[in-house]
């Protein structure tokens, strides 16, 4: 097992294994003196994980209340959000109950903003069950629910109690949402701050060595989180590839899944910096055949002026300037501050 200390909102553990689910009573037990409280997950876990989780708290003497919504991000909205926090006060659920969010980024995003909100915030532990959610959105401390104008428009940032990963739930993802999570893992390839990741990636896949990679991505978002908790510089790093990915995922009305978006985005950086001699061309190539070494990929599916409109309503943009994360060199990218005008040049 890895754990990955992170100084955050009141500190807590990331812990990263095999079978650590069987584990989760005794975990628990270091964070919360609380034995009651809330179970979420999405209708496709819980039929996979649900039950097994709940019998073990339950075993443990937890008063385990659950709440399971149908699988997929249509379900990150407000009613979904107003019917859990409901829930939650029909089970009289105190401040100091915490809510466990097993299921990737749409459980964790919503359950944990429920926690932020449910009585001005309750302990949150977040149970991450898809690759992207263990990378990304179960570590860090944003949460939110979608409006129909738009992806994660309400939310806080919230840090969890204690993140415990399990790594054997990844043996029943589906192929596209692995590849979906390969896509992220890549891009922490590219922030580390030197190439060891990027280069392990290479020879081997992911699946081969889930809890190192998961660790090592976790401590790389680690140490951008604890530097600017709350979004306001260096953590825009960890958005290399999103802004023309953002674009491509709303040209396609959301049909293109996130993790592939994010692929064709970092691909067109990398291919737009180095023809402005920003970043060396082989570099490039290098990215572009990891990426597609992952079955993800690389090619703009719509016209850059398509992609530039949708991408400049992204919220992180200014009216007057837009940052982009743009690579450097295997491992290292920096922020680049450009006017939205230039920005097709770019990709
Ligand atoms: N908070 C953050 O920092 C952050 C970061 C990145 C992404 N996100 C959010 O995360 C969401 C995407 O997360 P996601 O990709 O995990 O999507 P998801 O939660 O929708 O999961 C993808 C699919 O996989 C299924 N699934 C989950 N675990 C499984 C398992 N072990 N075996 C089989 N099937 C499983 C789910 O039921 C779902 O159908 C988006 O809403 C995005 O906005 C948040």
């Amino acid at each position: 097992m890895i754990s990955v200390q992170v100084k955050a909102g009141k500190g807590y553990r990331v812990l990263i294994g095999a079978g650590l689910l069987k584990e989760l009573p005794a975990r628990l037990s270091e964070v919360t003196g609380s034995k009651h409280l809330m179970l979420v997950s999405d209708d496709s876990v819980w039929g996979l994980y649900g039950e097994a989780v709940r019998a073990a708290l339950t075993e443990a003497g937890y008063r385990t209340e659950t709440y399971v919504f149908a699988h997929g991000e249509a379900s990150k909205n407000l009613s979904v959000y107003g019917a859990l926090l409901e829930k939650m006060c029909d089970a009289h659920l105190t401040r100091e109950d915490p809510v466990l969010a097993l299921g990737g980024g749409v459980v964790g995003d919503l359950a944990g903003f429920a926690a932020a909100t449910y009585q001005r915030g309750v302990p949150l532990v977040q149970l991450p069950t898809t690759l992207l959610a263990a990378v990304d959105s179960s570590v860090g401390g944003k949460t939110a629910v979608d409006l129909p104008n738009g992806k994660n428009q309400v939310g806080a940032f919230y840090q969890p109690s204690l993140v415990v990963c399990d790594t054997d739930t990844f043996a029943t993802l589906p192929e596209t949402e692995y590849q979906n999570g390969c896509a992220e893992i890549i891009k922490y390839g590219m922030l580390s701050g030197s190439e060891e990741l990027f280069r392990m990636l290479e020879a081997e896949p992911v699946r081969n060595r889930y809890e190192e990679i998961v660790g090592r991505c976790v401590s790389i978002k680690r140490d951008f989180v604890e530097e600017d908790e709350f979004d306001r510089g260096l953590r825009m790093l960890l958005n290399l590839g999103h802004t023309v990915g953002h674009g491509v995922e709303a040209c396609s009305g959301y049909a293109i899944p996130h993790g592939q978006a994010v692929a064709i985005g970092m691909a067109a950086i990398a291919r737009g910096t180095a023809r402005k001699g920003l970043f060396d061309s082989a570099s490039a190539e290098e990215l572009v055949n990891l990426i597609k070494a992952y079955g993800l990929p690389t090619e703009l599916p719509f016209s850059k002026e398509e992609i530039a409109e949708k991408a400049q309503s992204d919220k992180k943009n200014t009216t007057d300037a837009m940052r982009i994360i743009i690579p450097e060199r295997i491992g290292t990218c920096r922020i680049e501050k450009i006017a939205p005008a230039e920005f097709t040049e770019w990709f």
